[in-house]
């Protein structure tokens, strides 16, 4: 992909810049009345890289002293599926032992990716562990989880922007879109 991006790749604007914006103003408030009072450091942690603009839109709207950790990591399996088997291709910086943490993620599609993670973070002991997820599929689910903080509930379409990509595109588009099939079947041919 060159060049200026294609906004007719876009099939429809599903949650646009304005709806984002009001919706983690809200988030943000709920988040501030739940932790405002906790025992213990709260670290913010953005997965990378889908989550950069949420954690960032999502950390100014708190208005609380926190942490601002990124993680990486990677699953193995294709663009659009999971195995839920997941790799850290760059950790914390900080421990998390007796700490409030708050998973910043941009979408929770399986689940399998999240709750691998869980197990990791829970082994390190910290006080709490919530997620907060801007988009949630939950009729992609393979496992038992529900975001405890969710921005969306999104049908089963392929989405990008504001964080989420095609093959690594399409992150910086200011909403969130479905792409349109003909854009895959080109990029098979
Ligand atoms: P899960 O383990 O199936 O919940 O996978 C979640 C991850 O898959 C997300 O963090 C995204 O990177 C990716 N993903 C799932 N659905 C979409 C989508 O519609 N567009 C872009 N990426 C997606
Ligand atoms: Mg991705």
């Amino acid at each position: 992909m060159k060049g200026l991006i294609n906004h007719d790749d876009i099939a429809k604007v599903l949650v646009s810049e304005e709806q984002i914006k009001q919706r983690i103003r809200e988030l943000g408030a709920e988040l501030r009345r739940d932790y405002a009072n906790v025992e213990g450091d709260i670290v913010l942690i953005c997965i990378l890289k889908g989550a950069v603009m949420f954690f960032a839109d999502l950390a100014r709207e708190m208005d609380l002293n926190l942490q601002m950790e990124f993680m990486g990591i990677s699953s193995y399996g294709n663009e659009r599926r999971t195995s839920g088997i997941v790799r850290i291709t760059k950790d914390i910086d900080t421990s998390i032992t007796g700490k409030h943490v708050i998973i910043a993620e941009d979408i929770m599609d399986s689940g399998l990716t999240l709750s691998h993670l869980l197990q990791l973070l829970a082994s390190r002991n910290p006080a709490s562990v919530k997620i907060c997820c801007l988009l949630d599929k939950p009729s992609r689910r393979e496992c038992e989880l529900t975001p405890d903080y969710c921005g969306f509930v999104i049908p089963n379409e392929f989405v990008v922007g504001y964080g989420l990509d095609y093959d690594g595109f399409l992150r910086n588009l200011p909403y969130v879109g479905v792409l349109k099939p003909s854009v895959y079947s080109r990029e098979e041919e």
